[in-house]
């Protein structure tokens, strides 16, 4: 998402750069619960930019197209497609009928054996700990079936949330970096970073 990050760039060999695409490749959910985020599809473009136009999802995330029209929506989708053909991203999403209630974006530096999770939960579902839970098992997910040796997260200064779940969760705070937005515009961010050693001593579960 962003060429600041990830702050750890180790040069895995070629073999586990094979294996980290082809697992992206081949991941159709985001976990094995029943009710696990599935692959976002061109068709959940209208149901997504529903999800999205709330400035309580949207105003938080660099990453997400600006303008927010049914277009670039779909065009978001598409390059996540190429990006899963690639190996190096995958997009999810979960919900009920046509109405979406949360999405998942992951990118991936195979090469780096790295990865980042973003994403947003509906504002009717915030604050009750589903964010640091549905986080916690992402990447744990991530670092399994993703065969990942570190995750990078980025937050604004004014994503609270975002900060105290993952300080909680154990990441380590790498500083700050600019974030630049489809549009051009740049914001401030600060990162954080754990590896999956860290990870399993911390969430042994
Ligand atoms: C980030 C997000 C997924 C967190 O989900 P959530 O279910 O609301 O978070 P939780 O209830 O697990 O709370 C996480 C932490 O933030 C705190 N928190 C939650 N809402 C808060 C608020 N409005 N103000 C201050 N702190 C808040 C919680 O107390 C908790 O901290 P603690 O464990 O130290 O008590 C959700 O807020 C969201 O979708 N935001 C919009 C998009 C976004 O910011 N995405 C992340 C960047 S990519």
């Amino acid at each position: 998402m962003a060429d600041s990050i990830p702050i750890t760039r180790i040069n895995v060999p070629a073999s586990r750069i094979r294996a980290i695409r082809s697992a992206v490749r081949e991941v159709t959910h985001l976990g094995s619960a029943p009710d696990a985020s599935r692959l976002a599809t061109l068709d959940d473009a209208p149901a997504l930019l529903a999800f999205l136009s709330d400035p309580a999802v949207h105003a938080p995330i660099y990453s997400l197209p600006r303008p927010l029209t049914e277009a670039s929506v779909r065009a978001f989708v598409q390059e996540h497609l190429v990006q899963r053909t690639a190996g190096e991203g995958l997009l999810f999403v979960r919900g009920e009928a046509d109405v979406i209630l949360g999405y998942s974006d992951i990118q991936v530096w195979p090469q780096w054996a790295a990865g980042e999770l973003g994403g947003a939960l509906h504002p009717s579902l915030h604050h009750q700990g589903r964010g640091s839970r549905g986080a916690a098992e992402s990447f744990a997910w991530m670092f399994e079936a993703l065969q990942l040796d570190v995750i990078c997260e980025t937050a604004s200064h004014e994503n609270v949330p975002t900060q105290r779940m993952l300080d909680g969760l154990g990441f380590t705070r790498k500083g700050e970096v600019e974030s630049v937005r489809p549009d051009g515009t740049a914001r401030a961010s600060l990162v954080w970073e754990i590896t999956r050693s860290d990870w399993l001593r911390l969430h042994p579960n």
